[in-house]
């Protein structure tokens, strides 16, 4: 089937502006708290290594696919499955890309709101004169109390909510533009005080040096999870970004911009807090409150610390909202387009009902510690499904539909806007989607189980 570009539809204003909003939700608490605590609790080098050969081997071609779909489709991710399939079953991809939708954005702003509470610390100068154990200690009752962390993830939803509830073009695509870059710069002067610091030598040692044998068959679950999680693929998200993109702009290109910014942020990331995990004699797999621990101990320890500290949680919680914005858009876009609903009452419903499941994920690590399923708290449980298992499962499902049900003329003339655009690879990418990319997930899956 061949859809011309609905006119009527809101949209990016320019290649750049598509640049920063799908960096931005790439871009986020994935990269600067789950990254560097996955690779420590995964075994540092080997873990990375296998990351990368995700990326590069499922993640491209994936949130390629994602953006071809949308684009075709111009419509929301339940929507453009119905359009392209005209079938009654596919649209459950983007079903199943709502429910992950909700559970992500239930775990996310848990630790969004931790981030606004650091941006409060570094305000009030709180980490002044402690000692790395006192340090510890902060983040220790902070998040184990109920109060204060609820308090900050509603106040991060209501940000969310109030961002969506605009509309993208002159909020998100405005800022990010200028806020990202200076993220990155920040990550960089981080990064050079956490390499001069003593002992740095063994977190660079443990983040670039391949222990093979680390590896286990939940490393590769893990490595995929983190990957699809990072690159904010396998939901819909970049379907629901790709009905916005014009018909000039290259996909390919923009996929491979994307990724590349995604993941050398995570790497500068790790780059930045392996060192002063070793310097500052913590362990590696302290788990979900790595960074918390961490970073103000680095920031204590440079020239400046106070302003490069505040600067650095509230470019974190930024990052934070460009992520979370582009999560609730993916549930308000379906609810708009095929509930039929106003975009605010919309916004509302669904930021409310995400709250909700929030608020057991941030009291997971106080009142609700002990409730358990299979023996990992609601946020674990919440976030493993989630990463692990909805992001890749809808990202099979999505390369399957581009590879062998889309038709292959369609995906072409899609991504060269009807032999307009020069695309190159193209053959390369097809067998991927067809072949490789579900093979690899299957077999991944089949492992982590305990099949293989
Ligand atoms: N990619 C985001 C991050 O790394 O923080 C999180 C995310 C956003 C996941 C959007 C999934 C998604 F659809």
């Amino acid at each position: 089937m061949s859809l011309g570009e609905d006119s009527k539809r809101d949209g990016f204003s320019s290649k750049f502006g598509i640049i920063c909003a799908a960096a931005g939700s790439a871009i986020g608490l994935g990269n600067i708290w789950r990254f560097p605590y996955i690779v420590g609790e995964n075994g540092g080098g080997a873990f990375l290594l296998i990351y990368l050969g995700f990326i590069l081997l499922l993640g491209i071609p994936v949130m390629l696919s994602e953006f071809v779909i949308g684009r075709r489709g111009q419509r929301n991710a339940y929507g453009s499955f119905k359009r392209l399939s005209g079938s009654k079953y596919w649209p459950l991809v983007g079903l199943m890309g709502i429910v992950a939708a909700f559970t992500i954005l239930a775990f996310y702003s848990t630790i969004a709101g931790w981030t606004l509470e650091y941006v409060y610390l570094a305000l009030i100068n709180a980490f002044k004169g402690l000692e790395a154990k006192e340090i510890g200690e902060v983040f220790d009752s902070f998040h184990t109390s109920a109060f204060r962390p609820i308090l900050w993830q509603l106040v991060f939803m209501v940000f969310t909510a109030f961002i969506i509830v605009a509309g993208i073009k002159k909020g998100i695509e405005k800022y990010t533009k200028v806020l990202m870059p200076f993220l990155f710069l920040l990550l960089l002067i981080i990064v050079v005080r956490s390499v001069t610091l003593p002992n740095a030598g063994e977190g660079l040692k443990f983040l670039f040096s391949p222990d093979f044998s680390a590896i286990t068959a939940k490393t590769f679950l893990e490595a995929l999870g983190q990957a699809f999680f990072s690159l904010s693929i396998g939901m819909g998200t970049l379907i629901t970004y790709g009905s916005y993109v014009n018909k000039k702009n290259k996909l390919p290109n923009i996929s491979f911009e994307v990724s590349f910014t995604d993941t050398l942020i995570a790497i500068l990331a790790g780059v930045a807090i392996f060192p002063a995990v070793f310097a500052f004699g913590m362990a590696p797999d302290e788990g979900a409150g790595l960074i918390f621990y961490v970073l103000p101990n680095i920031f204590q320890q440079m020239a400046g610390g106070y302003i490069f500290g505040l600067m650095f949680f509230i470019l974190l919680s930024i990052a934070a909202l460009t992520s979370s914005i582009s999560i609730l858009e993916v549930v308000v876009a379906f609810m708009v387009e095929e509930l039929k609903l106003p975009r605010r009452k919309s916004t509302i419903l669904a930021a409310m009902a995400a709250t909700f499941v929030g608020l057991l994920c941030t009291l997971s690590f106080s009142s609700l510690s002990e409730v358990k399923l299979f023996n990992s708290t609601i946020f674990e449980t919440l976030d493993f499904t989630a990463s692990n298992v909805l992001l890749p499962l809808g990202g099979l499902m999505i390369v399957i539909f581009t590879g062998w049900f889309m038709g292959i003329s369609n995906v072409k003339n899609e991504m060269s806007n009807d032999g307009l655009l020069k695309i190159r690879l193209f053959d390369a990418f097809i067998f991927i989607i067809r072949y490789i990319a579900p093979v690899a997930i299957v077999l991944v899956f089949l492992n982590s189980v305990g099949i293989l």
